[in-house]
């Protein structure tokens, strides 16, 4: 049998410094769904990756004394080495700057210019280096980034544009069409009313710096870095045995790119008459005191200072733990210290320490199983899965633990040595462990080795076989 398959991507991020925490929510996000797809048993292609093209990297490169591309090669095992200490499982890492990504983005570039969606003008406005982007005054009336909070430039300059006013009606259809595509709904009004308002032209070229990949119609020009970066989620599908997975499922970005993702890219697509994702989802954003968190603002906290400090699993549970995916949340290290504390060790750690001590003490004895709420919480989980709900999702198995550490006091195992309830325990904790592990899987590989049981999706119905049980590590120490 076939197996269904499932494909989900990151943004590329931008290789101009090393990657923060903003970065890490997003690629833990999308490695505990694709962990979730894989218990499933699916086929999941999960990719990641770096945006190295554009006039932004040109200049932090030129700022360092180094070639765009030198200065990238030095940040890549940078990115790879956090993902490393984050756990996350990617399955393939792009760089806009692989040959075989480039060669798409010319192809596409030329079908989009051949059914005549690409011409020449010239633009004249204001730019955004940060971003990567225009502004109009409307949405800059005091020349500023919305986001950077910096003074725009002023750019005129010959360039290609695509014809993305063709596009309003289309896309307006899809959006009706595919109530998904932009998600979570709280996004997708405010997208549906801009597009309504109706859709100008964007430029897809530039003359003014040669760090880009040249148009294959007119190679005096380089593509708009953001051409040239959406379609990495593309290119990445045209690599040896990876064609089946285009579509993607889903695209989990950052709520301050979802106009290129939602707008742009599905109207790229259209015109080079290539399939559409199924899904963009826009999460909001961390910030400091109420400040965007990000490299520009200069209050960026750095992955390797984070998992020093709380380690992996902590990191992981508390940015999807302690606010809703799709809004703002604004961090600090009491709150993620009281969760580690609170949460990880006493309730959770705590709960393996005591049961597999006393299996140890005591052994278990087989029952029949009428766990505690393990179905429920199964449905609930994938439910809350589905809509990327994954705070919610973690206090249904937190609510689960309750559950059990209860039922550990009102059953009193260490005085009753009652096997019968701690081979019950046991499975119970297979059960939620199974659930958690997209979140937390180095503790979770901990809990099952103690208990013998595999991480598997099919292990949910089986009751537990009988084994020799030994004390469990302490999984979390407390932080001070
Ligand atoms: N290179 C583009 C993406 C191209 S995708 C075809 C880019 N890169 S980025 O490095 O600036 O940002 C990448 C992602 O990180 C964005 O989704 C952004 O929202 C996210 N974050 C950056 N700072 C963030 C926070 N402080 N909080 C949450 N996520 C934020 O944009």
């Amino acid at each position: 049998m076939t197996k269904q398959k499932y494909y989900i991507t990151t943004p590329i991020y931008y290789p101009n410094d090393v990657p923060h925490l903003g970065h890490a929510y997003t690629t833990i996000a999308a490695d505990a769904l694709a962990r979730w797809h894989k218990l499933l048993g699916k086929e999941v292609f999960f990719l990641t990756g770096t945006d190295e093209h554009g006039k932004k990297i040109e200049k932090t490169a030129k700022k360092a004394g180094k070639k765009p591309k030198e200065f990238i090669d030095a940040l890549i095992p940078e990115f790879k080495k956090a993902w490393s200490q984050l756990e996350i499982e990617y399955d393939h890492f792009i760089r806009t700057t692989d040959p075989e990504h480039e060669k798409v983005v010319q192809e596409v570039l030329q079908k989009c210019f051949d059914n005549g969606d690409i011409y020449k003008g010239e633009y004249s406005g204001l730019y955004c280096t940060d971003c990567e982007a225009y502004y109009t005054e409307k949405d800059a009336p005091d020349f500023s980034c919305p986001t950077h909070k910096k003074p725009l430039e002023n750019l005129k300059e010959e360039s290609y544009f695509f014809k993305l006013s063709k596009y309003q009606d289309f896309l307006l259809d899809l959006y009706k069409k595919n109530p998904k595509f932009i998600s979570p709904k709280t996004r997708k009004n405010e997208i549906i009313n801009r597009v309504k308002e109706g859709l100008k032209d964007f430029s897809i070229s530039r003359t003014s710096f040669d760090w880009g990949v040249p148009l294959p119609f007119d190679k005096k020009h380089v593509a708009y870095v953001w051409f040239d970066a959406l379609l990495n989620y593309y290119s990445a599908c045209q690599l040896p045995k990876k064609e089946k997975f285009w579509p993607a499922d889903v695209h989990i970005i950052g709520k301050d790119i979802i106009w290129f993702h939602t707008v742009y890219w599905p109207a790229m697509l259209k015109s080079a008459g290539i399939k559409l994702p199924k899904e963009v989802f826009a999460h909001g954003w961390w910030t400091i005191l109420n400040e965007k968190m990000g490299k520009s603002a200069g209050n960026a906290i750095k992955i390797n200072q984070l998992v020093g400090y709380a380690g992996p699993d902590t990191v992981r549970y508390f940015l999807l733990r302690a606010t809703p995916f799709g809004d703002d949340g604004d961090f600090s290290e009491q709150a993620l210290k009281d969760r580690h504390n609170n949460e990880l060790a006493n309730k959770l750690g705590n709960l393996i320490s005591r049961v597999s001590t006393l299996a140890e003490k005591y052994g278990l004895e087989k029952t029949p199983i009428k766990n505690i709420s393990s179905k429920e919480t199964y449905k609930k989980v994938s439910k809350y899965f589905e809509g990327l709900e994954f705070d919610k999702a973690l206090n249904e198995i937190f609510a689960f633990i309750d559950k059990c550490n209860e039922y550990v006091q009102n059953k009193k195992p260490w005085e009753t040595q009652d096997k019968k309830v701690l081979y019950e325990l046991t499975n119970d904790i297979k059960d939620f462990t199974i659930l958690l592990s997209p979140f937390i899987p180095s503790t979770c590989e901990k809990i099952a080795k103690t208990f013998n049981f595999k991480i598997d999706s099919k292990e949910l119905d089986k009751p537990l076989k009988i084994s020799k049980i030994k004390k469990s590590e302490i999984l979390f120490r407390k932080i001070n």
